[in-house]
């Protein structure tokens, strides 16, 4: 088991105090903080192997590249890819709108369908709804249930209109709701359908295995799981990846310019164009040492412990949770609300005691309209909390009812 006091003790910012009073972190949805380690690896290559990667030939310049391109192995050990098949881009975001370009301008022709669900983060909603605005094609969602996990009933209906493309998120950032996306790519690949998956929440909290889930492509992001921001990656079934064309044209894509045309690099390079994120990369690769030493096993363990933990404080007082209530079927986020108090005043009172969650329609608003909601407050769990940073802000709130007449 995780002993989070321990590992609190690894993060320089969880050390800050407000009056006296510890940083409760529980917005680690919305990004995660940092150890000591990552800031460390990140400072020491600006300190000592600073030089652009992939063309110098001198020795900083190949300590960098090994820096940048063992990272890049690291992210595909973790994921079960090859490196070729793991391009680094700036975000999750940036991953799926690479997709959408690229593929999906290549694939999608008037009428056609892509098939998402109302799970979705703006980040793989968006993307899509350009792509069809684009070609003239259709955008379809596969319904909620009242519980706030898919229904796999309509979804397999939605299937029957022969969608090209289907897009769906591992893990949702307001429910935490896990789909069965084995289950989901398997059934769209037997419709012919693209998988797209949105890992950005899942990828940081549990095992994920690429081959054996076979999704074609997986977004990931690199500063919710302990790294910095800037850096996140694509990968993608080297098969569609050679077919594809690039997504940015510049320095490093090439193999050959010519005036009126170019070839392009080998995999992974053909889809990083320009000078990349090499400390971003660096720091990940450090961030995903982190994660093994902890054990990705071990860290949803964690999460789920924390998950029940919080959803007995807050559903015994009488607050709206939102989303499934096991622990298995969902990661370690909870969004809520309280009677009579706006998110963003919850999370307001919640400052005032050093504790930070996040309020709002986190980035999905289909989802959180669909629930019932216009605004949800959520606390979200990662490695460095404890049961007490729970058992903190669960006080904090309780006070806040016990003042609006509304506690029970
Ligand atoms: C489910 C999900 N998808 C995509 C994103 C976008 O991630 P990024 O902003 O790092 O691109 C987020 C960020 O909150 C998310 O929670």
């Amino acid at each position: 088991m995780i002993n989070a006091e321990h590992v609190r003790n690894d993060f320089p910012i969880l050390n800050k105090k407000k009056q006296g009073q510890r940083f409760v972190y529980l917005d680690s949805a919305a990004s995660s903080q940092k150890p000591m380690s990552v800031i460390e690896s990140m400072s020491n290559y600006y300190k000592e192997t600073h030089s652009n990667v992939h063309r110098g030939l001198y020795d900083a310049s190949v300590e960098a590249t090994r820096l940048y391109e063992e990272s890049r192995k690291k992210l595909a050990r973790f994921a079960n890819s090859q490196p070729e098949e793991m391009i680094f881009t700036r975000n999750a975001t940036e991953s799926l709108n690479l997709v959408a370009r690229s593929l999906g301008d290549q694939l999608i022709t008037k009428d056609d369908c892509v098939l998402t669900t109302y799970l979705e983060h703006h980040s793989n909603l968006v993307p899509w709804q350009l792509l069809v605005q684009r070609k003239k094609a259709r955008l379809v969602a596969a319904r909620i249930t009242r519980e706030g996990t898919l229904d796999m009933a309509d979804f397999e209906k939605k299937l029957d209109e022969q969608p090209k493309l289907v897009a769906i998120t591992l893990c949702s950032n307001v429910t935490g709701t896990l789909p069965d996306i084995k289950k989901m790519v398997m059934k769209a690949h037997q419709q012919g359908a693209v998988v797209v998956v949105d890992g950005a929440q899942g990828v940081p909290h549990m095992e994920v295995d690429v081959k054996s889930m076979g999704m074609d492509f997986m977004a990931i992001t690199g500063h919710k799981m302990l790294g910095p921001t800037g850096i996140g990656a694509l990968y993608g079934k080297k098969e569609w990846l050679e077919n594809m064309p690039p997504f940015l044209g510049g320095g490093d894509m090439i193999k050959e310019v010519k005036i009126q045309q170019s070839t392009w690099n080998d995999l992974p390079f053909k889809f990083e164009a320009g000078t990349p994120n090499i400390s971003g990369a660096i720091g990940l690769g450090t961030a995903i040492d982190y994660l093994n030493d902890l054990g990705m096993h071990q860290v949803r363990d964690h999460e789920k412990k924390l998950f029940k933990h919080a959803y007995g404080a807050l559903s015994e007082r009488g607050m709206t949770v939102y989303g499934p209530s096991d622990a298995d079927e969902k990661s370690g986020i909870i969004a809520f609300n309280i009677e009579g108090l706006h998110s963003h005043d919850i999370a307001s009172i919640l400052n005032e005691r050093n504790i930070a969650i996040r309020a709002g329609h986190h980035c999905a608003q289909p989802l959180v309209n669909a629930l019932g909601a216009v605004a949800m407050a959520r606390a979200s769990f990662y490695v460095y909390n404890t049961e007490d940073d729970i058992d903190q802000m669960v006080l904090a709130l309780s006070h806040a009812q016990r003042i609006l007449g509304k506690s029970k």
